[in-house]
């Protein structure tokens, strides 16, 4: 038997135990409250942004048809305040923005959580405007075959997110659900475009804001989490950092860090308002000082102590994101031994995996957890 279903095995075991554990809570014995399975989940990042422009219904929709659980947009607003996917507010570098003459005027330095940036700006394009853009490969060099694909996609709502994860839903027969994330709320709240209220409304006119629906919403900041667990029935993921603070405790003087958040009283008090965190994966399983993967730390067994799942990220193909010694070459591009980074984190007990590479890690799963 190869090592890594030796260890598939063993985690498969313990996490029967889990399941076994949790069974009077649960809706089915695979089910935990929220209806989310057992066995560790497959969180499509921001797509499945290994094989198109990240954040475009492509890639949504082929995450979701290699088998990903959840999609995951991330979400900025436009100047007329609709939620749209993109990883920041800046979009040089993941649209044709820089290439329209009529835009260029809108080129602008603003501070964005502390940081000088040079860029277009969703705040400052209507709806309208934003949707006459194209989507484009955010790390072209990486990532050449996904260039083949610049300037067909539209930047999607993040309505229309949920509109291909119910249409997805309805034609996989299973559901497919969202994983939305806030993108600078403390940034855009100083801008008049408040996040928080949009996400409240958008879930709550699509039916999603109950207990049991497939969602999960996420922040890098505090403030907005806590203020979402006053108002939404979902699970929310507490994302940090392997370094630095949530901005908005920086903002207002809080000097606890995302290191504070994962001691075991800092897991407690997230275990508050909180589901889960979406840890960086070096804080689950860190290198060593040749880069090479090394021991599990304390993290997920912290995490569980505090009843909180564990979704860290980003598990990506290519070599330049693997530990290593789990590296095929010294080229960047090429792809490395993304399963062995992923056995070894099943291994470490993790509750899910952000991923760019959904169809990887299905076949991994799979490897790791045999159906019984
Ligand atoms: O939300 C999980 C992960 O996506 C956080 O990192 O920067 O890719 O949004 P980022
Ligand atoms: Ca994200």
């Amino acid at each position: 038997m190869p090592a890594t279903r030796t260890i598939g095995v063993a985690v498969a075991a313990l996490t029967l135990l889990g399941v076994a554990t949790m069974s009077t809570a649960s809706a089915t014995p695979d089910d935990d409250r929220h209806g989310n399975r057992a066995v560790p989940l497959v969180l499509g990042h921001r797509g499945a942004s290994g094989y198109r422009p990240e954040h475009t219904l492509a890639s949504y929709e082929l995450a979701a048809r290699m088998g990903a659980d959840y999609i995951e947009p991330d979400l900025v607003s436009t100047k007329d305040g609709v939620l749209v996917a993109r990883h920041e507010p800046e979009i040089g570098g993941t649209t044709d923005v820089a290439k329209r003459p009529e835009f260029a005027a809108r080129k602008a330095t603003k501070v964005l959580d502390g940081v000088s940036v040079t860029g277009w700006w969703t705040e400052d394009f209507t709806l309208a405007e934003l949707r006459t853009l194209r989507a484009v490969e955010r790390i072209p060099d990486v990532r050449q075959r996904n260039t083949i694909y610049n300037g067909r996609y539209q930047v999607p709502t993040f309505q229309e997110v949920i509109d291909l994860s119910k249409r997805l839903s309805r034609e996989l027969g299973r559901d497919i659900g969202i994983y939305p994330e806030t993108k600078h709320p403390t940034y855009f709240r100083k801008l008049g475009l408040d996040l928080n209220p949009k996400v409240v409304e958008a879930l709550e006119r699509n039916g999603l804001n109950r207990r049991g629906a497939k969602v999960f919403v996420q922040s890098f900041e505090v403030g907005n989490l806590v203020e979402f667990s006053r108002k939404l029935r979902v699970p929310l993921i507490q994302l940090t950092s392997a370094s630095g603070a949530p901005y908005d405790f920086v903002a207002s003087g809080d000097k606890r860090t995302y290191a504070d958040l994962l001691t075991p009283a800092g897991l407690r008090d997230v275990a508050r308002y909180a589901y889960g965190i979406g840890p960086a994966k070096d804080q689950v399983i860190p290198r060593d000082a040749a880069g090479n993967l090394a021991q599990p730390t304390a993290l997920v067994a912290n995490a569980h102590k505090a009843g909180l799942k564990v979704h860290p990220y980003t598990f990506r193909a290519e070599n330049v994101f693997l530990p290593a010694n789990l590296r095929s070459s010294a080229v960047p591009s090429e792809y490395g031994d993304l399963f062995g980074e992923l056995s070894a984190f099943w291994a470490a007990g993790v509750d899910g995996v952000f991923t760019d590479n959904t169809d990887v890690a299905v076949a991994s799963r799979a490897e790791a957890f045999p159906r019984r």
